[in-house]
């Protein structure tokens, strides 16, 4: 567990996990979010929700977490991870979205989906496929872009993206983003890690641009900047929007966390509401795996900026949660696969910490009591 910080003046103060956050007038009712996590079951290829993501989805929302961010949602065709990830690139996306949300609102989630473009690790396969690697074209794969045509090891090689295809992108998401706003979303992430478009820009060992979205960090940074005003400018000023950062590469000459904490500080003044702190997937590495173990990326930016933050990864348990955000140490905690273990992990964590809930599902409350 990390030791809290002292909180500078303009940092947030510590809270409880259940304590709701209002983030621009939007209120989640407390602390335990779930973190976007890809489903693949997009089955027909066309980037459209299916039954799978309404049970999914639906579960857990009903699992009493304060919002649940749908998971990476590709803004154009070829950013999609797999053929079989979601997309909102067109108003059926969006329609079929709607109906997915309007029933998380009825269990009284917060409904969050993270806009994403996979770059250099689109066309992949989803996990359980027999195959490893890229998708062929002539197997309903595609070609993809990037900031250079540098490969991620064992995929192929992307085309680096021209200017044009660059305002493309900014244009794409900012068109997704309305898209979301239309469907009811109340919360927007913008894909920032994990290796995907914008964070091959961020980093020097995907990028190697020498035009104005390369070199230094205001070039590396300049496509996040753009499409984080092309969001806001889009849906205005009423929607909390998060950008999901990868705080260092966990390799020698990548991105860092102090490069992290610099653009942190320039989306936060363009008003990005909250920065959730990941790490890693831009290239293969050795991460030191542990409970908690990107909590500290978190709390030294939120010490180090007053900018809001969520920690995530190996958040599995009620305590734990509790530990990270009475700390002070994040605004939120975003717990990923102890959900899919146990999709209501909150209602659990409530009952174990000793606390009563006015939102346990009516049928459930025997459970609970
Ligand atoms: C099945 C699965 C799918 C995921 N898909 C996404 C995704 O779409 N976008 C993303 O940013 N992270 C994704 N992740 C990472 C999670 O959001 C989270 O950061 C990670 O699982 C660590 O948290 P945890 O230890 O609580 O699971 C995925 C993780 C899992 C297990």
């Amino acid at each position: 567990m990390t030791v809290a910080p002292r909180l500078d003046p303009g940092v947030p103060l510590p809270a409880s996990l259940f304590d709701p956050i209002t983030l621009r007038g939007v209120t989640a009712r407390n602390r335990i979010w779930v973190p976007p996590m890809c489903q693949y079951h997009a089955d027909a290829r066309d980037g459209m929700p299916t039954e799978w993501h309404h049970v999914h989805l639906g579960a857990l929302a009903r699992g009493g977490a304060g919002a649940v961010i749908v998971e990476a949602t590709a803004v154009v065709p070829e950013g999609r991870i797999s053929p079989e990830d979601l997309g909102i690139w067109n108003d059926d996306q969006r329609d079929a979205l709607r109906q997915i949300v309007d029933f998380m609102h009825g269990q009284g989630a917060l409904a969050g989906i993270q806009l994403a473009h996979a770059g250099r690790k689109a066309s992949t396969y989803r996990p359980w496929a027999a195959e490893r690697g890229s998708v062929p074209v002539d197997e309903g794969g595609w070609e993809t872009v990037a900031p250079s045509a540098v490969a991620f090891d064992g995929y192929a090689v992307p085309t680096a993206l021209t200017l044009d295809g660059i305002a493309e992108v900014v244009a794409a998401f900012a068109a997704s983003a309305r898209r979301a706003v239309d469907a009811g979303f109340d919360l927007l992430e913008i894909h920032a890690a994990h290796g995907y478009l914008l964070h091959e820009f961020l980093s020097p060992l995907s990028n190697r641009r020498t035009d104005a979205y390369g070199g230094a960090l205001e070039g590396r940074a300049r496509i996040v900047l753009e499409v984080v005003d092309a969001v806001r400018a889009e849906v205005g000023e009423s929607v909390p929007l998060l950008v999901r950062f990868s705080a260092t590469d966990w390799a020698e000459g990548g991105w860092s966390p102090e490069e992290m904490e610099q653009v942190a500080r320039w989306v936060a003044d363009r008003g990005i509401d909250l920065v959730d702190v990941s790490s890693g997937g831009n290239v293969h590495a050795r991460i030191p795996l542990g409970p908690g173990y990107q909590v500290p990326f978190a709390s030294g930016l939120r010490a180090a900026t007053g900018v809001p933050t969520a920690a995530v990864g190996l958040i599995d348990d009620a305590h734990q949660a509790a530990e990270v955000v009475a700390s002070g140490a994040a605004d939120v905690v975003l717990v990923g696969r102890e959900v899919l273990r146990d999709p209501n992990f909150p209602l659990r964590a409530a009952r174990e910490l000793g606390v009563d809930l006015d939102y346990t599902p009516p049928a459930y409350e025997r459970a609970y009591r």
